[in-house]
C-alpha cells in the first residue's frame, strides 16, 4: 500500500468520544516506549505525525490518524496495570480495555513488544486478555535495527517456546519492524490492506 495522505483526527481520552465513523481502524499498543509512535511516523513516511519521545509515558490519550482517506490508524498509551482494589488486584487502564472492548471499528490491533527482551510478564497478560476477548491482533517484534538478525530469531524463537507453553494453540501472526531503517513498513502496510480489501 502506499502512503497518499496521513492526517491526524482527534485526540481523545474517552471511547465514546472516538471519531463516530464506520471507517475501519487498525490500533497499535503496549509497554510506554516500545516505539508505537514511532512506528506510526515511519509507517505514514512522516517525522512527527506522532508525538514521540525516549522518556516513556509520552502518548496518553487515544490518537486518530485518517490514512488514504479510507481507513483510521491509532496511536494508543503504552500500557501499565492501574490499582483498583484493596486486594491490590491491578487490572490494564479501563480506557484501554474499553477501547478494546466496545471499538466496533476495530479490526485489528498490533501489539508491538522490544525484540530485545525476553517475554515480559505484561505482554504476556496483555496478549492473554487480548485472546480471551478475542479481538484480532498480530505481534510486532519493535527496534530490530538494535540486534543481529541472530539474537533477534532467538529471541522470537523465546516468544514461540514461552507462548505455545502457556495458553497459545498457535503462534500469532507476527511482524519485525525497525523505525530506524523501515524494516517492516511494506509487510505491515500490505497486511492492512489486504485485510482492508476483503
Ligand atoms: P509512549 O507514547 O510513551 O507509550 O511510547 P511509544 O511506544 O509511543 O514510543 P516512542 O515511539 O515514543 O519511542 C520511544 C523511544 O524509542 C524513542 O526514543 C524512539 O526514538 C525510540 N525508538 C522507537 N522505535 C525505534 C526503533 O525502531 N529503533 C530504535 N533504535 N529506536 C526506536
Ligand atoms: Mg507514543
Amino acid at each position: 500500500m502506499k502512503i497518499k495522505s496521513a492526517t491526524f483526527v482527534v485526540s481523545n481520552s474517552e471511547v465514546s468520544k472516538c471519531p463516530n465513523t464506520r471507517i475501519p481502524e487498525y490500533a497499535f499498543i503496549g509497554r510506554s516506549n516500545v516505539g508505537k509512535s514511532s512506528l506510526i511516523n515511519m509507517l505514514t513516511n512522516r517525522k512527527s505525525l506522532a508525538k514521540t519521545s525516549g522518556r516513556p509515558g509520552k502518548t496518553q490519550l487515544i490518537n486518530h490518524f485518517l490514512i488514504n482517506e479510507n481507513w483510521h490508524l491509532v496511536d494508543l498509551p503504552g500500557y501499565g496495570y492501574a490499582r483498583v482494589s484493596k486486594k491490590d488486584k491491578k487490572y490494564f487502564q479501563k480506557f484501554i480495555t474499553d477501547y478494546f472492548e466496545q471499538r466496533e471499528q476495530m479490526i485489528s490491533a498490533f501489539v508491538l513488544v522490544d525484540c530485545r527482551h525476553e517475554p515480559q510478564k505484561i505482554d504476556m497478560e496483555f496478549m492473554e486478555y487480548m485472546g480471551e476477548k478475542e479481538i484480532p491482533f498480530s505481534i510486532i517484534f519493535t527496534k530490530a535495527d538494535k540486534l543481529r538478525p541472530q539474537a533477534l530469531e532467538r529471541n522470537i524463537e523465546e516468544y514461540k517456546r514461552i507462548m505455545l507453553e502457556g495458553v497459545w494453540w498457535e503462534f500469532p501472526n507476527y511482524f519485525v519492524s525497525s523505525s530506524s531503517d523501515g524494516t517492516g513498513q511494506d509487510e505491515i502496510l500490505n497486511y492492512i490492506e489486504e485485510i482492508n480489501s476483503n
